[in-house]
């Protein structure tokens, strides 16, 4: 699968089946995570990959009871090390966590699996199960397994509508 088509077959998926994710599959997407660039180089991403059935179950408690959370076969918790503020006056932490986690989302589909991010938690639950210190910020969780829905056809956002050309034109 091409980056196009991963691209276009990625999807939030929420059915999962209960096999688990092979090692050398699993490491190839962690390894796409780990290749994704980074403001300064600085790799302060911290991946927690969560199989553990009951552990699983504590994290869908920790974001909402949403009840596929302890269905996929993986959790990443995705965490950042980095407090450094770009001299735009982002910090770093939300931004390089999530490009390492689309790359995730998308190696994911590319090898057959599916995924979902996962935005509704909270972090000091999280924290709490997974014994993450306080100086580490929890930024996403995503769900990885292999799909029991049908993946979904999304309209696509009109090209206008979101991109100008030179100046602004919105
Ligand atoms: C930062 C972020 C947080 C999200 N959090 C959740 C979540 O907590 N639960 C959920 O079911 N979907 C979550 N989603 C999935 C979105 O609902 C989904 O990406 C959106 O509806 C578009 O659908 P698609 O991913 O199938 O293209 C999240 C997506 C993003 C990017």
């Amino acid at each position: 699968m091409d980056i196009y088509e991963a691209i276009r077959h990625r999807y939030s998926c929420r059915a999962y089946a209960n096999t688990p994710i092979e090692k050398e599959k699993l490491d190839r997407i962690l390894t796409s995570a780990a290749a994704a660039p980074s403001a300064k180089n600085l790799r302060d991403w911290r991946f927690v990959v969560v199989t553990d059935t009951k552990i699983k179950e504590q994290l869908k408690v920790a974001a909402n009871n949403q009840s596929f959370i302890a269905q996929a076969p993986v959790v990443i918790v995705g965490c950042s090390n980095s407090d450094y503020v770009m001299r735009c006056g982002h910090g770093i932490s939300l931004i390089d966590l999530s490009i390492a986690m689309e790359h995730i989302a998308l190696t994911a589909t590319a090898e057959g699996l599916a995924t979902c991010w996962i935005g509704s938690f909270y972090p000091e639950k999280v924290r709490a199960v997974l014994g993450i210190p306080e100086t580490i910020e929890v930024v996403e969780l995503m769900t990885i397994g292999t799909p029991t829905d049908e993946e979904k056809h999304k309209a696509l956002e009109p090209l206008e509508n979101v991109v100008c050309y030179d100046k602004w034109k919105f």
